[in-house]
C-alpha cells in the first residue's frame, strides 16, 4: 500500500465499497416495457431448471425501432432484402462448411452480398494479420475462420426475437446472453447487418455507431494488428463450446431528467483513494469503472483509434455489441453495461499497444448470472482549444454528464473508478476535470477511486486539494461558486495560476478576512 501523506484525507482503495460485498437483492429478472430481455426468463427463474439460459422464442420485427438482421427469419418484404438474406445465408454456409479458410475466402464471400462497396472496403490488414503470426497460429487462425462462419449463421436460433434500438431520450435496458453477443458479433464481423455501412447526414442509422467489422480489415498498422489478435482471441474462446461463457449482459441507456442546481448543492466531498499507479479496469475490480467514452460508443475500436475506450473494448470484446443497438449519447446521458468479460491482457497504450495473453476471468455472477463488472460509459466534451473548457455551461454540461452516470439507482452502492476522464484525446484539463467528478461524486453520494495513470504531479496535487476542502468543508455549491469566479478570471485572461493555485488562494484569502477583522478587533 501506499505511505499515507499526513496532509492527505483520502482513503485507502480497500476502504471503497465494491460489488459484490455491497449487492443487494435483485429479485426476479422479468421483462418489463423498459427491460427488454432476449432470454427466456420463466426458464431462467423456474425452480428446476434454475439459472439455465436459453433465448426467448418472441417475435422478429423489421422496423426502425429494432436492429435490422438480414440473418433473422423476419426480414423486409422488399425483393432487394430477401435476396439479400438467401445470398448472406448461402455465403455463411459456404464458410462454415470448409474446414480451413484464406482470408480472400472470406472476402470474396463478404464483397459478394455488399457489393455496393467493391473497390472501397479493403481485407490488406486482415491478409497482413495472417502473414505476420507464425506458421502455427496461421493455420489456427485458419481454422477458426469457418467456425465464426457456423457461429454467425446460427442468429435465428439464438436471436429468437427482434433486438431493440436503445434511442436517444429513452431511459431503457437489454439483458442478453454471452452467446447471443458472440452470435451478433459473429455477424458483424461478417459484415452482414444491413443498412449499417453509409456514413451519409441522412443515412438511417447515421446517428449510431458503426458495427460491422469492415473498417477493421483494411488500412493495416501495428495497431490493427494487435487488434485483430485481441478480437480473434475473443472469437476463439467463444466458437469453442468447452470455453464459450455461459452468463448475461446488460446494456442500460439512462438519460438524466432532473439535472442538480449545482449552484445550491450542499453536499459535501465524499471519499477519495488516489494513486498514481495501477489501470480503472485492473485495479478498480469491483467498482463502477468509467469510460472515457465517445458519444459514439466506442469510438475508434473498429478504425485505429487506441485509447482508453478502444483498449477496453478490446479486452472487453462483448462491449463491441453495445454499437449495435446503442444511438449516440446526448449530454445528458450515459450507458451503463453490467457482466461483461474480460477475455485479454494487454501491455503498452496507444501505438505501443500489444495483446499479451488470454485473460482468466475469475469474477463472481450475480443474481441474474451476470460478471461482477460494471462499466460506465460517459462522454466529455472535445475541447479543440482548451480555453473553451472554462465556461460555466460546459463545466455544467460536463457535471451533468458524470452525474448522469453516478447516480445511484437500486441495488447501487458500490464506489467509482475513474481517471483522467477528457484529459486525453478531449483535451480537458485534468484538475478540472477531477474537481468536477468529485462534485458529481459528492451529489450522488459515492466514494471516488483516481487512477492518475502515471501522472504522480496529479496525484499530489489532488490529494492536497481534497485534503484542503474536505477540512475546509467546501460544499458542491462553494466550489461551484469558485469554478465560476475561475472561468471569470479566465476570460478576463488574468490568472496567472492553475485551477488548484487559484482556489488555494481563494480559500486562504476568505479564511484571512474572517480572521483579519478579528485580530484587529482584539488588538
Ligand atoms: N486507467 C486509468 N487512466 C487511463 C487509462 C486506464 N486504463 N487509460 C488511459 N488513461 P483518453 P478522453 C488516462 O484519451 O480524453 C477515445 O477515442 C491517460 O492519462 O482515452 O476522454 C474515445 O472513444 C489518458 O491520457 O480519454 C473518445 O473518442 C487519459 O486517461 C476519446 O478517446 C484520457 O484518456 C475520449 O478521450
Amino acid at each position: 500500500p501506499e505511505q499515507k501523506q499526513s496532509t492527505s484525507s483520502c482513503c485507502q482503495l480497500e476502504d471503497l465499497k465494491k460489488r459484490p460485498q455491497c449487492n443487494s437483492t435483485l429479485g426476479e429478472l422479468t421483462y418489463s416495457r423498459r427491460h427488454f430481455v432476449l432470454i427466456d426468463v420463466d426458464e431462467f427463474n423456474s425452480k428446476t431448471n434454475k439459472g439455465r439460459i436459453s433465448p426467448h422464442k418472441g417475435t422478429h420485427q423489421w422496423s426502425s425501432h429494432f436492429v435490422k438482421m438480414l440473418g433473422s427469419q423476419k426480414v423486409s418484404r422488399s425483393g432487394d432484402m430477401q435476396e439479400r438474406r438467401a445470398q448472406v445465408i448461402m455465403e455463411l454456409s459456404r464458410l462454415s462448411s470448409a474446414e480451413s479458410l484464406e482470408v480472400e475466402e472470406v472476402e470474396d464471400a463478404i464483397m459478394r452480398y455488399n457489393p455496393k462497396y467493391r473497390g472501397q472496403w479493403k481485407f490488406d490488414a486482415l491478409s497482413e494479420f495472417m502473414k505476420r503470426v507464425s506458421k502455427q497460429e496461421q493455420d489456427h487462425y485458419h481454422t477458426l475462420l469457418p467456425k465464426m462462419a457456423a457461429l454467425a449463421l446460427r442468429l435465428p436460433e439464438v436471436v429468437r426475437k427482434a433486438v431493440p434500438l436503445l434511442r436517444t431520450g429513452h431511459t431503457r435496458a437489454i439483458t442478453l446472453s454471452q452467446r447471443q453477443i458472440s452470435c451478433l458479433l459473429a455477424n458483424a464481423f461478417f459484415c452482414t447487418f444491413p443498412h449499417r455501412n453509409t456514413t451519409s447526414r441522412n443515412a438511417e442509422y447515421a446517428n449510431y455507431p458503426s458495427i460491422n467489422f469492415s473498417s477493421l480489415f483494411g488500412n493495416w498498422s501495428q495497431r490493427k494488428q494487435e487488434k485483430l489478435r485481441a478480437i480473434l482471441h475473443y472469437f476463439n474462446v467463444v466458437t469453442d463450446e468447452n470455453t464459450t461463457p455461459e452468463g448475461l449482459v446488460t446494456f442500460e441507456r439512462r438519460c438524466l431528467k432532473d439535472p442538480p442546481a449545482w449552484r445550491s448543492c450542499k453536499e459535501l466531498l465524499q471519499k477519495l483513494h488516489v494513486t498514481s499507479g495501477g489501470s480503472i479496469e485492473t485495479n478498480g475490480t469491483g467498482l463502477l469503472q468509467v469510460d472515457f467514452a465517445c458519444s459514439m460508443i466506442g469510438g475508434g475500436v473498429l478504425g485505429s483509434g487506441l485509447v482508453q475506450e478502444e483498449i477496453l473494448f478490446l479486452i472487453n470484446p462483448e462491449l463491441i455489441v453495445s454499437r449495435l443497438f446503442t444511438e449516440k449519447l446526448q449530454d445528458d446521458e450515459c450507458l451503463l453495461i453490467t457482466g461483461t468479460q474480460q477475455f485479454s491482457c494487454y501491455s503498452g497504450y496507444s501505438d505501443s499497444f500489444r495483446w499479451l495473453s488470454p485473460h482468466e476471468d475469475t469474477l463472481t455472477r450475480d443474481e441474474w448470472a451476470r460478471l461482477n463488472r460494471q462499466i460506465l460509459a460517459i462522454d466529455a466534451v472535445k475541447f479543440r482549444d482548451r480555453k473553451d473548457q472554462y465556461n460555466m455551461s460546459a463545466i455544467t454540461r460536463e457535471l451533468n454528464k458524470a452525474y448522469c452516470g453516478f447516480k445511484k439507482q437500486e441495488n447501487e452502492e458500490h464506489d467509482v473508478a475513474t481517471g483522467k476522464w477528457g484529459c486525453g484525446a478531449f483535451n480537458g484539463d485534468p484538475q478540472l476535470k477531477a474537481l468536477i467528478q468529485l462534485m458529481a461524486a459528492a451529489k450522488a453520494d459515492r466514494g471516488l477511486a483516481f487512477f492518475t495513470f502515471g501522472d504522480e504531479r496529479l496525484n499530489q496535487d489532488l490529494q492536497k486539494m481534497h485534503h484542503l476542502l474536505v477540512t475546509e468543508r467546501i460544499t458542491v455549491e462553494r466550489l461551484y461558486g469558485l469554478l465560476d469566479s475561475y472561468c471569470t478570471e479566465m476570460k478576463k485572461k488574468r490568472p496567472h495560476v492553475d485551477l488548484f493555485q487559484f482556489i488555494r488562494n481563494k480559500i486562504s484569502g476568505s479564511w484571512l478576512t474572517k480572521v483579519i477583522p478579528c485580530w484587529k478587533k482584539k488588538c
